[in-house]
């Protein structure tokens, strides 16, 4: 649906995206290729469009998680090329080899299915990986890797021309770990060379690896959490690249009471009125990946001040405390007043990084956890561009 009835909605600045990305180009060595990671819906914020103007700022490649991802990103038109991070099945090579899509390389079995596709015009794009100490996926150096290496760079339906390795810990302010793993690949890297083998993209670095350790990142930055404008650990130097958020979740109050003393809110009555108190009512809940575990500690904006959520947080609804906004000085609240949950609003700001805190996680999740139902809606110099809104997803 292009458009959205309900008031929440999460807006996404395509401007702080393109900044972020000329962040990150200028930050590292000229020549790297610069990956977009728009797995998980684009860490939450819409991966068509993400990726659409990922493509327009003149990103190198895209970066999803599993074969569904970029099938969906072909079916909405991106001709980018797409490289499968995670596992791909041996029975669905062909299909990513009809697609154009390159995979991440790293099992016997798929490696045999990709050897044996029958001949067509194209070849399979791959990525070789190789775990040098994430323990996730890829090839582990002390293991027969050199006879995977020789076997994929011998198939001749098989184009092997990415190998990679994915950094642990890249955003602790010890790289004690990271350089092993730095070492590791280099070992990797030094016998390709040996063997005169050209795999024209060698990557390993992330955000925090683009921030930190440009010069380790190889030919191509796999970049996610640092394009949407949050960084990836508190421990990495902020100053080095500056970054704005680029989503911003709102919503409007609805409801507007005055509730007497000893008045229950929500669910439990857990939080009960000791005084008057004015309440808003927000249509947004648990349901929309503002988590009921936020219950009795977030805050939202409003009038650019912070005011406490009341009682427990409900699956499409959660109240508020307006008292604190309405200062004698001010009128008193409306219904239709906005809202910001997390983001900026006025002089004041809710970090995504607050709500993560709250929640015991990283910023990561709570972007990605933003349901689909929440209709993303995108921006350009101020003005609404377009809207996503998938709420029966
Ligand atoms: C293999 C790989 N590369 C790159 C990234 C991007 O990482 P970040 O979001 O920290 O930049 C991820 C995300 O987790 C990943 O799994």
């Amino acid at each position: 649906m292009m458009n959205y009835y309900r008031p929440t909605r999460a807006e996404i600045s395509l401007d702080a995206l393109a900044s972020n990305l000329a962040a990150f180009r200028n930050a590292i060595p000229a020549g790297t290729r610069l990956m977009a990671s728009v797995k998980a819906n684009a860490y939450g914020h819409g991966a068509v469009e993400i990726s659409k103007e990922a493509v327009r700022c003149g990103i190198d490649y895209l970066g999803v998680a599993f074969l569904d991802e970029a099938v969906c990103l072909r079916q909405a038109g991106i001709t980018a090329p797409i490289l499968v991070l995670g596992y791909v099945a041996a029975d669905t090579v062909g299909l990513a080899r009809e697609l154009d899509i390159t995979i991440t390389l790293f099992r016997q079995d798929v490696l045999e299915a990709a050897a044996v596709l029958p001949p067509s015009g194209k070849r399979l794009k791959v990525h070789l990986k190789i775990d040098t100490g994430m323990g996730r996926l890829g090839l582990m150096p002390h293991e027969s890797w050199q006879s995977f290496l020789e076997q994929a760079m011998t198939a001749p339906g098989i184009e092997v021309e990415g190998v990679y390795t994915h950094f642990a810990s890249a955003d602790e302010a010890d790289k004690t770990y990271t350089a092993l793993q730095h070492e590791r690949f280099s070992q990797v890297i030094g016998y390709i060379e040996e063997r005169g083998w050209d795999i024209p993209i060698k990557h390993a670095g992330n955000s925090a690896t683009g921030i930190e350790l440009p010069e380790w990142t190889g030919g191509m930055l796999r970049l996610g959490i640092g394009m949407y404008g949050l960084y990836p650990s508190d421990e990495v130097n902020q100053q080095r690249i500056l970054l704005e958020p680029v989503m911003t979740l709102k919503t409007e109050i609805v409801m507007v009471k005055q509730v007497p003393p000893g008045w229950g809110i929500s669910y439990g009555t857990v939080y009960v009125a000791d005084a008057e108190e004015r309440i808003g009512t927000l249509p947004i809940g648990y349901a929309d990946g503002y988590s009921r575990m936020l219950t009795g500690k977030a805050e939202v904006l409003l009038r650019g001040r912070r005011v406490p959520v009341r009682g427990r947080i409900c699956m499409d609804q959660c109240m508020i405390s307006l008292d604190n906004a309405a200062g004698a000085d001010q009128l008193p609240v409306q219904e239709g007043e906005e809202i910001v949950l997390y983001g900026r609003q006025g002089d004041e700001q809710i970090p995504v990084e607050e709500i993560a805190a709250l929640l015991g996680t990283v910023n990561y999740e709570i972007t990605c956890m933003l349901a689909a139902r929440v209709a993303r809606v995108y921006t350009r110099g101020g003005q609404n561009l377009s809207v996503s809104n998938c709420s029966l997803m």
